[in-house]
Order: structure tokens, then C-alpha cells, then sequence
């Protein structure tokens, strides 16, 4: 049986309620095949509005990111308790501009993931290493102290995003090769280290209809984490009309 493909799109904070509208209802008209997750990450604003758009439909809710509490005061902060109410089913959590520039660490991620998956929600881990890590060829270390400090033991299901902070929205991206490596140590790794067989690989980081087939047949991934091209009506439909 032919596995399901996730085809996340990261919205971050783009659109608003008008670009959401037509977005979705692009999205809507779209037949895709059976074996597509179509979900969509908006930013926490525009999720209650998504929740109604997307009704009766294909496509799945997600969100960008919770806070590692379920309630309490955290100004600004956006709690698993009510991305649950609005029906999401994913959430991101470790994307590298949160990391950046909400200084989140291993353990808040950690924290998230857990809280996550306490609520029935399935986290979208991101991990990836920086331009420099990759030349200097400490890539994969990285990659494990991420895994080995921010993933639970013994999950049942997980997704790993691999997004190299380098790829995201530069049109850079590893070849076919590096991708594939990074996929292997990961699920060799949480294999090893963290008892978790039930693992889905995605691939993020200036993912385009151009390059995304040839990323997935050949890499074997079981997706993408789409950001700047899953805005484009035009991109995301040829992705998700491609050939699954
Ligand atoms: P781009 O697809 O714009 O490179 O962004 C990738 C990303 O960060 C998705 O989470």
C-alpha cells in the first residue's frame, strides 16, 4: 500500500484574511490523490477563520508552534489547549526562526513536544545544522545532540522536519545524497537511542514544485515542509496535483 505523503505548508506569518480566503478556497477545488495530507499551518490569528474555511474538506489544520503549559501567564504565548479546540492536529514545534529568535532550547523543545503529544497532538519536530556546521562537515552531531535533548523516549508516532537553516527560503538546497544521509541517521539514531520505529521523514527548506519530486522519489522522504512556496497558488497546486 502506497504510504501517505505529508504536504505541510508553514504559512509563518503571511496572509491575511482575504489572501487566507482565496488560498483556501484554491485549495479546496483541488482533487488530490487519496494519498496526500494536505496540512496547513497559519499563523494562530487567522486558525479559528481556517477551522471554518477548511470544513467539509480534505485539508488538516496544524499550528506553528504552543507553549509548553497548557494555561497560565505567558503574555503572548498560544496554549495546546485551544489548538486542540480548533481542531489541529499537528503542531511544529523546534522550527529554527523560533529557535533563533525566541532563543527556544532543546528542552522547551522537549517540554512542547510532550505537552503535544499529552494532548493527542502530532508534533512536527524541526532539526537541521547551520551553512557552517555543513562545511565543516559537524552536521549530523548537531543533528543528534537536537534529537538526543529534545525528543521524548519511546513516542509512539514522531515527524522529523530536516530543514538546514541555510536552505530556508535562499533557493539553496543539499543534494539528493545529503538529504538521504541526514534521513538514514536520523531514523538509525531515535532507533538506537530512543526506542521509536514509527517515524516520518520531511524535507524543508526552499521547497518548489521544481525540486520537490525529485526530492521525494529519490530521497524517499515522506514529505515537505513548504514555506514561501506553498504562499503561491500556482506552486502548492502543482505539488499537490503532482504525480503521488
Ligand atoms: P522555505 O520553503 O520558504 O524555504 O521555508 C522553509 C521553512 O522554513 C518551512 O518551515
Amino acid at each position: 500500500m502506497p504510504q501517505n505523503t505529508l504536504i505541510v505548508s508553514n504559512w509563518k506569518m503571511n496572509l491575511n484574511l482575504i489572501s487566507t480566503k482565496k488560498l483556501i478556497s484554491k485549495l479546496k477545488s483541488l482533487k488530490t490523490s487519496k494519498n496526500i495530507k494536505n496540512i496547513v499551518c497559519p499563523q494562530y490569528l487567522l486558525i479559528p477563520y481556517v477551522r471554518d474555511l477548511i470544513k467539509s474538506s480534505q485539508i488538516i489544520l496544524g499550528a506553528q508552534d504552543c507553549h509548553f503549559e497548557e494555561k497560565g501567564s505567558f503574555t503572548g504565548d498560544s496554549s495546546i489547549l485551544l489548538i486542540k479546540e480548533y481542531s489541529c492536529k499537528y503542531v511544529i514545534i523546534g522550527h529554527s526562526e523560533r529557535r533563533e529568535y525566541h532563543k527556544e532550547k532543546n528542552l522547551d523543545v522537549k517540554k512542547k513536544i510532550k505537552i503535544a503529544v499529552k494532548n493527542n497532538i502530532i508534533p512536527i519536530v524541526c532539526v537541521g545544522e547551520s551553512f557552517l556546521m555543513r562545511q565543516n562537515k559537524s552536521y549530523l552531531k548537531f543533528i543528534y545532540k537536537q534529537l538526543d535533548e529534545c525528543i521524548p523516549k519511546k513516542m509512539g508516532k514522531l515527524i522529523i522536519a530536516y530543514e538546514p537553516i541555510w536552505a530556508i527560503g535562499t533557493g539553496l538546497i543539499p543534494t539528493i545524497d545529503d538529504i538521504t544521509e541526514v534521513k538514514e541517521s536520523c531514523k538509525k539514531f531515535l532507533k538506537t537511542n530512543k526506542k521509536i520505529d514509527d517515524i516520518k521523514f520531511l524535507y524543508g527548506g526552499s521547497v518548489n514544485s521544481q525540486n520537490f519530486f525529485e526530492i521525494r522519489n529519490k530521497c524517499k522522504v515522506d514529505g515537505a515542509l513548504i514555506g514561501g512556496a506553498s504562499l503561491l497558488e500556482q506552486e502548492i497546486t502543482n505539488i499537490l496535483k503532482g504525480d503521488f
